[in-house]
């Protein structure tokens, strides 16, 4: 039987005492996209913050636990995590842009961030920054990596953040909102991206995002939210076709159409 890659399970979560996401249990198979859904404040942030350490000084799982490996993550050392998140697990932010050292060329930090995880010289970093710029749809690597952030375009910096999150070959990719800050269009393409990056590399992808239309085009399986409570989760078709839930039903109801990326 294959085991779930990481599995929620009767997970609680506060921030300074006070309860935010309320028994919340699913798994995340290996290979699969699970999407996360629900409106603004739900909780999905903190579900995937919560499995990468990173809930903060006021934040903690209170009950249950976030199963990766064999492991429970809450009670793992803070030191095991962190080389956990350095090898197994990579972020994609909101904003990949405003997540990078501004003043900073594009491949002086990300000669930085691979040297804390392997050992490697400069010009096999480059070049293999190089060639994920290229297969994510970066038409000029190299200037890329001689720009700073201020140089690149919205849609590049969500594809450079993609890049340097796939450099540490992640077993499992969280993206919170990757899109959000982006126009219709690209918005689209980086959705594309990381159905391909799944399909291709097998990474597994945890996504949160607004939009059903998202979820129909690249999701397996989707988790829906509501007041840090689960609504429902299953798969894509199960729970977009045939909701159980009169919430699912008008997120549904209220979804925009992602039109280019289906059939
Ligand atoms: N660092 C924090 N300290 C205190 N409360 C927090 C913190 N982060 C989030 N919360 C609260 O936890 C709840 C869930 O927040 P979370 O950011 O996970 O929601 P979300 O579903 O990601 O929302 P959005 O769609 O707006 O990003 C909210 O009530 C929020 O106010
Ligand atoms: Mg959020």
């Amino acid at each position: 039987m294959i085991e779930p890659l990481l599995e929620y399970s009767h997970v609680d979560i506060s921030y300074n005492g006070v309860a935010v996401v309320h028994d919340v249990s699913f798994s995340v198979m290996p290979g699969e996209i699970v999407c996360i859904v629900g409106e603004s404040g739900s909780g999905k942030s903190t579900l995937i913050k919560a499995a990468m350490g990173q809930l903060g000084a006021n934040g903690c799982v209170t009950r249950g636990d976030i199963w990766y490996g064999g492991s429970s993550i809450p009670d793992m050392p803070a030191r095991n995590l962190r080389l956990l998140c350095g090898s197994d697990f990579a972020f994609v932010f909101q904003d990949c842009l405003a997540a990078l050292a501004p003043i900073r060329r594009i491949g002086d930090q990300i000669y930085e961030s691979m040297l804390a995880h392997r050992s490697i010289n400069r010009p096999e970093c480059d070049k293999l920054a190089m060639d994920m710029f290229s297969s994510l749809g970066l038409d000029d690597p190299e200037r890329v990596l001689a720009s700073y952030p201020f140089n690149l375009s919205g849609g590049m910096g969500q594809r450079v953040g993609i890049a340097i999150a796939l450099l540490s070959e992640p077993r499992i990719l969280f993206a919170d909102e990757p899109t959000s800050a982006l126009d219709v269009i690209v918005q689209a393409q980086v959705i594309e991206l990381l159905g391909e990056i799944n399909e291709k590399l097998g990474t597994t992808i945890l996504l949160v995002t607004h939009n059903m239309g998202v979820v129909r085009a690249i999701a397996d399986h989707v988790l829906v939210l509501k007041d840090g409570e689960m609504v429902e989760f299953g798969s894509v078709d199960r729970v977009l076709d045939n909701p159980t839930e009169a919430y699912t039903r008008d997120l549904l109801a209220a979804a925009p159409k992602l039109e280019r990326l289906e059939g």
